[in-house]
């Protein structure tokens, strides 16, 4: 072990920009192995954009240009072409739950399917250990074959967990994953994603500083595209040292 193991992203000198408008603003940043780490800022800071980076997801955007260093595990993501093999490495989760229109099972099964593996048994196993991880499996078991569109939003969100789960990824990357969620549900999505930290690297945008406190080790903020100050959770919460950081977690703006 190197003495980096710790570190399962580094970003180095991370420029972004949409056309002639830059959005990212020689980014910087470490994010440790098995650790949650929380994203926060103002609307339009760049959160999104930054979490998208990680795992090119802004490939797909027109007239997007980058610029500097993304490493994975030491390798730097830009240089590699194998996109599919990344998305597999580091899976994501969006705002709104986006199942598919298909049975519950059939959602989790589908990246592995897509991968190749067609034995039923070995889809039967991955299926019920991905929602057993995504504490929804008590909730669906009996209703494996019915229509995922069927569940609550709370629901929905984590089978859509359950089913990045199911291509085993290292890093889960979430982009406010409980905005569209009641409060119970979003207590549940919050539970889980600190029971997951011990088998994946969690990156998290949100725009709730309770939740960032809540759930995260270390605490990334966010504005106009800078990364203005990035520390342990609880050091960002009640020292921060920047006064930019201070305004905005006390209420000033945002
Ligand atoms: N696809 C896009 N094309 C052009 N500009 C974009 C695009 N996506 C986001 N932006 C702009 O980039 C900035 C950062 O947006 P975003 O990353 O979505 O912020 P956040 O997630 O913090 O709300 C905003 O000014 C936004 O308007
Ligand atoms: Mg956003």
């Amino acid at each position: 072990m190197s003495m980096n193991d710790s570190n399962k992203l580094s970003v180095r000198d991370l420029d972004l920009f949409y056309g002639e408008k830059q959005a990212l603003m020689k980014i910087n940043m470490d994010i440790k192995s098995n650790k949650v780490t929380a994203l926060i800022g103002p609307s339009g800071c760049g959160k999104s954009t930054f979490l998208r980076t990680l795992n090119r997801m802004n490939d797909l955007i027109e007239g997007v240009k980058i610029e500097g260093i993304v490493k994975v595990d030491g390798e730097d993501i830009y240089k590699n072409n194998d996109v599919i093999k990344l998305r597999t490495k580091i899976g994501m989760v969006f705002q709104k739950p986006n199942l598919f229109p298909m049975s519950i099972y059939d959602n989790v099964a589908y990246g592995p399917r897509v991968h190749g593996i067609k034995d039923k048994k070995t889809l039967d196993k991955i299926v019920e250990e991905s929602l057993k991880g995504a504490a929804i499996w008590d909730e669906v078991k009996d209703r494996l074959k019915s229509p995922a569109l069927g569940l609550s939003g709370g629901q929905q969100q984590r089978v859509c967990i359950a089913r990045t789960i199911a291509m085993k990824p290292d890093v889960i990357l979430m982009d406010e994953p409980t905005s569209a969620l009641d409060p119970i549900s979003t207590a549940k999505v919050e539970d889980l994603i600190s029971e997951l930290k011990k088998d994946y690297t969690i990156v998290i945008v949100t725009h709730n500083m309770q939740q960032a406190a809540r759930i995260s080790d270390e605490t990334g903020f966010f504005l106009n595209g800078e990364l203005i100050e990035y520390n342990n959770t609880k050091d960002i919460f009640t020292i921060p040292s920047d006064k930019r950081t201070e305004d905005y977690i006390t209420g000033r703006f945002g």
